[in-house]
């Protein structure tokens, strides 16, 4: 909810920006730390979702891991002040040199993606003297009842070592001198909002947990990913409902003494603390459609192009106006995808008029890009 102000402090800044709320922020990890804390849970914040240093900076002092997935992101939680020992690295396609480098860190651990990469650690970790930490990420054919391209956890998918090959993977472990096993690893998709999905993730998790002790492991961390999604319709709601989500896993998880819980939580923790501002550069009203044109698009946040998202709009410049009007609210990017709402209802626009994107916290920022040789947009944060 911006301010009057807000809306003031804005007048003079050129757009687009995002804006970050640190207090929200603040507020968001804080509840999220001490929720987990309830249970003894660790919770790693996936980079992914967000690396800006300010953003990171807070992350790392409420004492949260981090989750990696390529060495620029290793390496920037690094230099930010993450210890070694809260990293993990995951990604199902892992150089030699990302290898090589993790291993040169010293990480917690590599989350393992497939029997071949297992060979692949273990070799280079022998080269190098050392001994790399794996975890298995199994594939649970988990349906996280989410938009396509952001599930992960279905046969189907990519990501993670699939049942059938659990024997291979055992395997490979035991006949590794330079690993070390250390748990399993499950992620199966982002924007969830079903605590029933995860009630059903538990599930798979005890099971594979049980079959890896049955082998002779020892499964000291049970990792289960992120993925808890945000209400993006009610953006003022603002803190995600982490007790009942922690809660689901306490219930559900069979956890043994000596076994750690894990989580990945990259969007929950820093999707609603930030808006993409923009300002309306044309309003084009013709006989089918009207179009609020901005001078925000696609690059600076793809989620509406790539998955359809919905993000809510608002016109800060006509704050309390009734609606009047429906647009189609669009970028200025050559691509027909460019679009952030279409038929949206609206208070009559006007050139100039201020435009706040909410939500945009988790998938902007890091999703930018530099198509039509755009200009990356700069960050603002609130002043406490
Ligand atoms: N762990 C792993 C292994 C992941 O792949 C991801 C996200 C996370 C944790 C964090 O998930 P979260 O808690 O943020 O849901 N760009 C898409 C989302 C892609 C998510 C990729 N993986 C979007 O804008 O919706």
């Amino acid at each position: 909810m911006f301010t009057g102000k807000d809306i003031e402090r804005f007048a003079n800044i050129e757009t687009p920006f995002y804006y970050y709320d640190l207090t929200l922020l603040q507020q968001t990890l804080s509840a999220c730390a001490s929720a987990a804390a309830m249970y003894n849970y660790h919770v790693h914040y996936a980079l992914k979702a967000n690396f800006n240093p300010v953003v990171l900076n807070a992350i790392k002092e409420k004492g949260f891991g981090a989750d990696c997935v390529s060495i620029g992101e290793v390496q920037r939680a690094v230099e930010l002040g993450f210890r070694a020992g809260k990293i993990v690295f995951a990604g199902v396609g892992k150089s030699d040199r990302e290898i090589n480098q993790a291993l040169d860190a010293d990480i917690f651990c590599f989350n393992v993606e497939s029997v071949q990469e297992l060979g692949i650690i273990n070799d280079l970790a022998a080269s190098r003297g050392k001994k790399a930490r794996v975890a298995i990420r199994i594939n649970p054919n988990v349906d996280a009842h989410t938009h396509h391209n952001i599930t992960t956890g279905l046969d189907e998918n990519k990501f993670g070592v699939n049942s059938w090959d659990l024997p291979a993977c055992v395997q490979a472990l035991k006949d590794a001198e330079n690993l070390e096993f250390v748990g399993i690893h499950f992620h199966i998709g982002s924007q969830i909002t079903s605590l029933e999905v995860f009630r059903n993730l538990c599930t798979r998790v005890n099971e594979f947990a049980a079959w890896f002790e049955d082998k002779g492991f020892v499964v000291r961390v049970l990792n289960v990913g992120g993925g808890l999604g945000i209400d993006y319709h009610n953006p003022d709601a603002q803190i995600p409902d982490f007790s009942s989500y922690f809660q689901v896993f306490n219930e559900f998880l069979e956890v043994k003494s000596y076994q750690e819980v894990h989580f990945e939580l990259g969007r929950a923790l820093v999707g609603q603390c930030a808006s993409l501002l923009s300002r309306v550069l044309y309003v084009k009203n013709g006989k089918k459609k009207n179009f609020v044109v901005l001078d925000a698009g696609m690059t600076e946040l793809m989620r509406p192009a790539l998955y359809q998202a919905y993000h809510q709009i608002e016109n800060l410049s006509k704050a309390g106006k009734a609606a009047a009007l429906r647009y189609d609210v669009v970028g200025p990017i050559c691509e027909s995808t460019d679009c952030f709402a279409k038929e949206l209802e609206l208070p009559e626009t006007a050139r100039g008029d201020l435009f706040a994107i909410r939500s945009a916290g988790a998938y902007g920022e890091v999703l930018a890009s530099g198509y039509n040789l755009r200009e990356r947009a700069p960050a603002l944060y609130s002043e406490s």
